[in-house]
């Protein structure tokens, strides 16, 4: 619940009104799983925050009433509550929480959360690029094995998760995934109209996907004309199909997918996309419920 309050913010991240959609819908998902799991005698569970940011956001009124829609504890700064908080706030609550962060006044911010939350939660707090831990680190743990079940919150600004994380995630066969699919912004960004790329732009694409055929999925090449030249443009409806693809790929590594829901901005505008991936059946039913009122794609 956002609370407007006279605690400075000066290093929280800054969200835009939309991000309570996303943060409504993870605490829905998170709230059904630890409710289900608590009843199974043999299962510990995790929750892992991989770009945990700060614990706290900022709140930018970019809607003019925005801000005066809050209920007012204070006054002057109105802030949200990160997916951290979202997280520990949960009952019944997971056994363990892992926030990853890398940027240093972040994790001070974090480490504050552990201290307040301390006797409460279990918390470890990690610095560092959340790829490199969840694929060298966590991937190895044998965490199905030892009855450890969990949910890994993947909420990048950009392309920062690359398919190489998604894969090691889904061989755990213990982790589902609530990610944010940047299709609005960044991979949009790239993807040109006229389909020239340079090598660095080819390799971001390639790495974040996994496989080439992105490029299949999004452009057609047309018939050579009469001399000889081949014309190459970005076929109509390409976001949907690109994220119809990356959502069967999904389901390919982890068993289940859910629809994708897409997040606006305050004038319409698409941000990003929310998917769940995971294991099991029942997750994945409820996170479609969870993720389905959106758009369905
Ligand atoms: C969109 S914010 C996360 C917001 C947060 N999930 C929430 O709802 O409160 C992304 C965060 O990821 C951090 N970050 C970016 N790349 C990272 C990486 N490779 N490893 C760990 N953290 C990263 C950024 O510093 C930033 O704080």
């Amino acid at each position: 619940m956002p609370r407007r309050t006279r605690s400075t913010a000066t290093d929280l991240p800054e969200v835009g009104p939309w991000a309570r959609d996303k943060l409504d819908r993870l605490r829905s998902y998170l709230s059904a799983y630890t409710t289900i799991l608590s009843k199974q005698a043999w299962a510990k569970t995790v929750y892992i925050d991989a770009f945990a940011a700060a614990g706290r956001a900022a709140l930018r009124a970019t809607e003019p009433d925005e801000q005066a829609k809050l209920p007012i504890v204070d006054d002057a700064q109105a802030l949200l509550d990160g997916s951290p908080r979202v997280a520990l706030d949960i009952e019944p609550p997971f056994n363990q929480y892992v926030f990853i962060e890398q940027s240093p006044a972040r994790l001070a911010l974090l480490r504050e959360l552990e201290r307040e939350y301390a006797g409460r939660r279990q918390i470890r707090v990690h610095e560092g690029d959340c790829n490199e831990y969840l694929t060298k680190h966590v991937a190895a743990l044998g965490l199905k094995k030892k009855g450890w079940r969990g949910v890994v919150f993947l909420d990048p600004y950009g392309m920062q998760v690359p398919w190489s994380t998604i894969e090691a995630l889904a061989k755990t066969g213990a982790l589902e995934v609530f990610i944010n699919f940047p299709l609005g912004m960044a991979i949009q960004r790239l993807l040109k109209t006229s389909a020239s790329f340079n090598e660095a732009e080819r390799r971001k694409l390639d790495t974040y996907f996994g496989d080439p055929n992105w490029f299949d999925v999004v452009y057609q090449r047309q018939n050579a004309d009469m001399f000889g030249e081949v014309k190459t443009t970005k076929g109509k409806d390409a976001a949907r199909k690109l994220l119809g693809w990356y959502r069967a790929r999904l389901k390919r590594h982890f068993g289940h997918v859910s629809p994708g829901y897409l997040v606006k901005n305050s004038v319409g505008g698409d941000l990003y996309y929310l998917l769940f991936a995971g294991p099991n059946s029942t997750g994945a039913k409820i996170a479609s419920h969870v993720l389905g009122g959106g758009i369905r794609v």
